[in-house]
């Protein structure tokens, strides 16, 4: 489709890979729909403009130094963007608008969640925003709810939500989710929080990259705490064409080696980008799966267990044991091995893109959450969908042999591993001619163009 005129649309990212990968997938969704698009992203993490030729890119000095920041850097890393991103975006957006150029005339802010300074910038600007959650709906509820559920000592969502015991979500073990997102925050993090949440009440709309049919229960719920139009039109990576967003280089040889193993055979193994082991957990881990018995595609991230570069904590023998059955990787094309037919298992962090990637290729889920919204995702694989088991308390040898055993090869998984293909099933509904996530994208469409009047389809 040729780009729209007096329509061009301005992605603001946060840089981390579970980040980045939903909202270049969501521009290129929107893209395809005729709209321009300028990618704005901190200097730290920048994608590679070179898979995108058809976006602008626009590099926000942050302050920030090179260098990958774990997961208790978070926040500290969220303050200095914050602090340092809004007001250069401010200024290169007014320029743009003062340039009036028709190809340049930008129609809409649309924001991770997390970079909630973007909501301001467009109200100084007077230009609509959109909120984009990269997380599952309900992990927005959680995120409002915070300040009270601290002051309380008790784990809850809204008001609402406590009161109305029948509610499917009291089912998901509030208090374990609320440990996993931090069991006492500090008020930074709640300011954080509470300044996500008023930005999301102050946008637009809201997007979320879920699948209607995974959260219809809580979508409602959600649409009482805000009341903007909220837009679920995931999962965006099924509906973007690919190109890839990886910050890591994707070691492509695994796929040849999952190759020649049997159908449904292999135990994926990932911790996504930010999630870390210590030593005993990845010596547990190691020992884990080759006690299994099942093959593995592992992902040892550079740096992801700590006081190691990569492997070197392992013992000799290891390699020996496992022989060919296993192949450990830096960092893996993880789509595709998840569509591998020989995968039959992910050992997940639970990430929510994670999360997505693998109910659209019907594989069952072996949970260990880390933190965030993991604890979330693990709950509602596990205990909601019945698509995963979760391994629970320490991580130890037998119990995660015994754990892929039951999820992979046993009669007592065959449930999980049936339900987790109907909602491959049901994913692929929703992204067909008048499936959920469709029509929603054709409504959030709607809603754009009407933000700009002289929105048109350019000659
Ligand atoms: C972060 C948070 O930790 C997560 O909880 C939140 O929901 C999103 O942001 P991350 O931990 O990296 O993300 O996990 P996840 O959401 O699963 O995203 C990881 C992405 O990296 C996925 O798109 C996955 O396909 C990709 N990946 C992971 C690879 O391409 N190769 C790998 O080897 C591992």
């Amino acid at each position: 489709m040729p780009e729209r005129e007096n329509c061009r649309l301005v992605l603001v990212l946060f840089p981390l890979q579970g980040h980045i990968n939903p909202m270049l997938q969501l521009a290129s969704i929107l893209n395809s729909r005729g709209f321009p698009i300028t990618i704005a992203h901190p200097q730290f993490n920048s994608p590679d403009p070179s898979n995108y030729p058809n976006f602008t890119f626009l590099p926000i000095p942050d302050g920030l130094s090179k260098g990958s920041f774990a997961a208790k850097d978070f926040h500290s890393t969220m303050l200095a963007i914050h602090r340092n991103c809004q007001e250069p975006l401010r200024q290169f957006i007014q320029q743009t608008l003062e340039q009036k150029d028709p190809k340049d005339q930008v129609a809409c802010i649309i924001y991770d969640a997390v970079m909630h300074f973007a909501q301001k910038v467009a109200s100084q600007l007077n230009l609509p925003s959109i909120n984009v959650r990269t997380s599952a709906a309900a992990s927005m509820l959680a995120f409002a709810a915070f300040p009270r559920a601290n002051e309380q000592g008790y784990v809850t969502f809204t008001d609402s939500l406590i009161q109305d015991e029948t509610h499917e979500l009291q089912s998901l073990k509030l208090r374990d989710l609320l440990i996993t997102m931090g069991e006492n925050p500090s008020d930074t993090i709640l300011e954080l929080r509470a300044a996500t949440t008023s930005a999301t009440r102050n946008s637009s709309a809201i997007i979320v990259n879920t699948i209607h049919f995974l959260e219809e229960e809580i979508l409602p719920k959600i649409q009482e705490y805000f009341p903007e139009p909220i837009f679920a039109i995931g999962p965006f990576h099924k509906l973007a064409p690919s190109s890839s967003s990886s910050l890591l280089k994707e070691d492509t040889g695994c796929t040849s080696w999952l190759d020649k193993q049997a159908s449904r055979s292999v135990l994926y193994v990932s911790l996504g980008s930010v999630a870390s082991m210590n030593e005993e957990q990845l010596l547990e881990t190691a020992m884990g799966l080759a006690m299994s018995e099942r093959p593995f595609l592992w992902v040892v991230r550079p740096g992801s267990v700590s006081c190691a570069e990569w492997l070197e904590l392992l013992p000799k023998e290891f390699q020996e044991i496992i022989g060919q059955r296993g192949c450990i990787v830096k960092w893996a094309p993880q789509k595709e091995v998840l569509a591998h037919g020989a995968v039959g298992g992910f050992w997940t962090h639970c990430g929510w893109n994670s999360t997505l990637e693998s109910i659209c290729e019907g594989v069952p889920m072996l949970c260990w959450p880390v933190f965030g919204d993991q604890g979330l995702d693990a709950k509602y694989i596990s205990h909601k969908w019945k698509i995963g088991l979760e391994l629970e308390g320490k991580l130890e040898r037998g119990k995660i042999a015994g754990a892929i055993r039951r999820l992979m090869v046993e009669e007592e998984g065959e449930v999980i591993r049936q339900k987790a293909s109907a909602f491959k099933e049901r994913a692929e509904q929703s992204l067909g001619t008048g499936g959920s996530t469709n029509s929603s994208l054709d409504e959030l469409v709607e809603l754009i163009l009407s933000f700009q009047p002289q929105c048109k389809t350019a000659d």
